[in-house]
């Protein structure tokens, strides 16, 4: 999603100066070109020839080498980010101090600021800090950070930069169009468990990688995002309002729960189909050939279906093979808008990969085949598709 977009990157003499050679690896990774401008201290403690390496470009570090480089340096540039950001930095940005490359590009930018602070927590907290950060805070700079932790002097306190993994969704976020502003998406992911006895459950291989793209995305794009997981070992997406549940009658109380106030729902969970009819209270012996007798669980999706109103209902169908008429059968059974078709037995699709081949659906029968792409694509490709048919928010 970053592909073509200019980033500038400010770096200042902090020891966090580390973390931002992997911000500038992993925004290039993603397509973006990123110029790295450093402060003389931020050049103490990693040299500009490991950024140079990493980002593939020309590190910027003084003023008065080359022809007005503040002034060209902004040109055509979508997003400013100084991470890690010292004390120092971020009072001169409030003051309009420009005594070096990086202050005076900060003042001859027009365009977005993110700054992520670093420093140590008796420095955070000073009130001409926090005077400075509010001042900037005010005028539309957005802060991501810092947190609170263990310090590099030793110390424990707030003044922590931010992680890699925040501060990329941030500069991801800052960089998207808000068009499902007023969107309210509800999103199920990952599997459901079903207890056999206190330690043994029945589950599928989902990893909640898919829905999590989507809640993601959703949030991005300016929605408010409700996402509903079973147990997956990811980290809940900042500023989605996130629910963990575990098995399928959870997740069901729990969609039913959310479902009144969304404008679209969009269930990517893989849902066990079946349950043990008994859960035993204590652990089952070992014993040879053991039946376990199971029940059909409630089909969420269908339940919703029939109750849709005006939202947009997308399912999904996990397949082994390219069965567009199964997925047909399912669209119109659940009641549907789109359903995503996922051959599950294709390398790269599917359970726990980052992602995924999928097929578009539509109610109308509009059939679209997407080749192998990462999640977080599909998962804007679906938005997109859903606000090309359903554009009104309201249900
Ligand atoms: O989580 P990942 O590792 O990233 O993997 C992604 C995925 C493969 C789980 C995802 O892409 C996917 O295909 N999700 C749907 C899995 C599934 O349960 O498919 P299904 O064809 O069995 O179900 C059809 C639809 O009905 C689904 O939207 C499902 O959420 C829903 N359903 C199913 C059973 C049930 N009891 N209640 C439901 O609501």
């Amino acid at each position: 999603m970053l592909n073509g977009k200019n980033i500038l990157l400010g770096v200042t003499g902090s020891i966090a100066v580390y973390k931002a050679v992997e911000i500038a690896r992993r925004l290039t990774e993603d397509g973006a070109n990123v110029t790295v401008v450093m402060t003389e201290s931020a050049c103490r403690f990693v040299s500009p020839t490991t950024f140079e390496a990493v980002s593939g470009r020309p590190v910027y570090t003084n003023l008065f080498e080359g022809y007005f480089r503040h002034i060209n340096l902004v040109k055509e540039s979508h997003l400013l980010i100084v991470a890690p950001a010292t004390a120092n930095t971020i009072s001169k940005f409030a003051c309009g101090i420009a005594d070096n490359l990086l202050s005076t590009t900060y003042l001859v930018y027009e365009g977005p600021v993110l700054i992520a602070p670093a420093m140590n927590s008796r420095m955070y907290k000073k009130p001409v800090v926090q005077k400075n950060i509010k001042e900037l805070a005010k005028s539309g700079i957005i802060f991501i950070g810092p947190e609170s932790g263990k310090l590099a002097c030793g110390e424990d306190g707030i003044g922590r930069m931010a992680e890699v993994s925040d501060i990329i969704e941030s500069v991801k976020s800052a960089l998207t169009t808000k068009d499902l502003t007023g969107h309210n998406i509800l999103v199920t992911a990952g599997p459901t468990r079903e207890s056999i006895d206190p330690i043994r459950f029945l589950s599928n291989r989902s990893s909640g990688k898919m829905g999590f793209a989507i809640a993601t995305a959703a949030h991005r794009r300016g929605a408010k995002a409700t996402l509903i997981s079973g147990p997956a070992a990811l980290k809940p997406p900042d500023g989605v309002s996130f629910i963990p549940v575990d098995n399928a009658d959870d997740m069901r109380a729990a969609v039913l729960r959310n479902f009144y106030k969304s404008t679209s729902v969009i269930m990517a969970a893989a849902v066990c189909d079946f349950a043990p009819s008994v859960t035993s209270k204590s652990k089952i012996p070992k014993i040879n050939n053991l039946t376990i007798n199971l029940k059909e669980t409630p089909d969420i999706l269908k339940e919703i279906g029939r109750k849709k109103g005006k939202r947009f209902l997308i399912g999904f169908a996990a397949e082994t093979g390219m069965n567009i008429q199964r997925a047909k059968e399912k669209l119109r059974d659940k009641n549907l808008d789109l359903i995503v078709l996922n051959d599950v037995t294709q390398k790269g699709a599917g359970f726990d990969f980052d992602t995924n081949i999928a097929t578009i659906i539509t109610r109308k029968g509009e059939i679209t085949e997407l080749p192998l792409m990462k999640k977080e694509d599909l998962a804007n490709i679906i938005l997109d598709r859903m606000l090309q048919l359903s554009p009104k928010k309201n249900p």
